[in-house]
């Protein structure tokens, strides 16, 4: 695949925060960057499917759309497979959302098949030419467990990302184990009219929580706000000071896992985010919402009141940015030492591997 133009000419060598400049505005608004991106770093990063607490049991799956294809897993009798999506018939869906079944049904036509994968049954087909039902299988997935959570990926890179564990580790001693025994709850989607790109860089900040998110600067302390950074991964840690809130006393957790992955953590509830790319200036956050206790409807209800009215405003200022971007007076600006550390970090992560992919080609 050619290098796009902006990654050949851009500088995209490593540099101290306190002389660093963001990306180029030309790498968030690039088509051929966003189809490079694609290729080489999500088709080749382990991307978080979901929870192992929501895969329990026999006939338990999660279906996802992640960014480089439809996926599922499913609890078998004997293991935890992966498969695309993707019916063997005319590309329907097999599963959707989450839930429990004892055979995939597709939701196009009815295909059936085993939950390893078989074709099993397809309704009406009758005998056709050529065509094997005992050969037809789901295309299988790789996927990975690691301390609570399960990841997938498109194609083989060498080993699992040891960062990938040792965030679990992180969490487990900054937080506490049960933080991933959470119960499954729902999920919520955005589509935002920005490069994915500008919803990380805005994730990893809480520069601007003063300025756009005004109930959220009543319940953190922004005062004590802080970033932590650590290879492949950083953690953005408050204290909440709103003792009337939802949450009353404790701390708030948003771990971000590169390139596009965060859980965030307050007492009683996880929150994964899933960044998922549509276009050079387009992209869709997946939210899924775990609770220690799926009951407590008052204090759930509360806390996806405020994580929406967070999200749409972090949607409106990103869509702002990626018109600032575009609008061919900036190309890059400086970073604040004391609060845009995470924005640089993954800003370099993001740069080495540009130059990586670059030096293999
Ligand atoms: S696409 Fe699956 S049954 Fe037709
Ligand atoms: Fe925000």
């Amino acid at each position: 695949m050619p290098v796009p133009t902006c990654l050949r000419n851009a500088n995209l060598a490593s540099s101290e925060l306190a002389h660093a400049t963001t990306l180029p505005s030309s790498f968030y608004i690039d088509a051929s960057l966003h189809q490079w991106e694609l290729r080489e770093l999500f088709s080749t990063s382990w991307q978080l499917l979901g929870l192992t607490s929501e895969l329990q049991a026999k006939g338990d799956y999660v279906a996802r759309n992640l960014p480089f294809a439809p996926v599922l897993a499913v609890r078998g009798v004997d293991e935890l497979r992966g498969f695309y999506n993707v019916c063997r018939h005319r590309a329907g869906p097999v599963a959707l959302g989450h839930g429990n079944c004892q055979l995939l049904r597709c939701r196009y036509h009815g295909w059936v098949y085993t939950l390893d994968g078989r074709l099993q049954h397809a309704p009406e087909l009758g005998e056709i030419a050529d065509f094997d039902p005992d050969q037809v299988r789901l295309e299988a997935l790789q996927l990975c467990q690691a301390d609570g959570l399960v990841f997938a990926r498109a194609r083989d890179v060498p080993g699992f990302r040891p960062e990938i564990t040792r965030v679990m580790s992180e969490v487990a001693s900054q937080v506490g184990e049960q933080a991933l025994q959470c119960r499954y709850h729902s999920s919520a989607s955005y589509e935002i009219g920005c490069n994915w790109k500008v919803y990380v860089d805005n994730y990893l900040e809480g520069y601007h929580i003063p300025q756009v998110h005004p109930a959220l600067a009543q319940m953190l302390d922004y005062r004590e706000y802080e970033t932590r950074l650590y290879d492949g991964f950083s953690l953005q840690h408050s204290d909440i000071r709103d003792g009337s809130g939802a949450y009353q006393q404790g701390e708030a957790f948003y771990y971000y896992l590169f390139p596009n992955m965060m859980l965030n953590i307050l007492p009683g509830r996880l929150q994964t985010n899933v960044v998922v790319p549509l276009a050079a200036d387009r992209c869709r956050v997946d939210f899924h919402y775990y609770y220690d206790n799926i009951d407590e409807a008052d204090f759930i209800a509360a806390d996806q009141a405020l994580g929406d009215d967070v999200q749409k405003e972090d949607v409106a200022i990103c869509e702002h940015v990626q018109r600032g971007l575009q609008s061919g007076v900036y190309d890059a600006g400086r970073l604040s030492e004391a609060r845009e550390a995470g924005v640089h970090h993954w800003q370099e992560l993001y740069r080495r591997v540009c130059r990586e992919t670059l030096a293999g080609v």
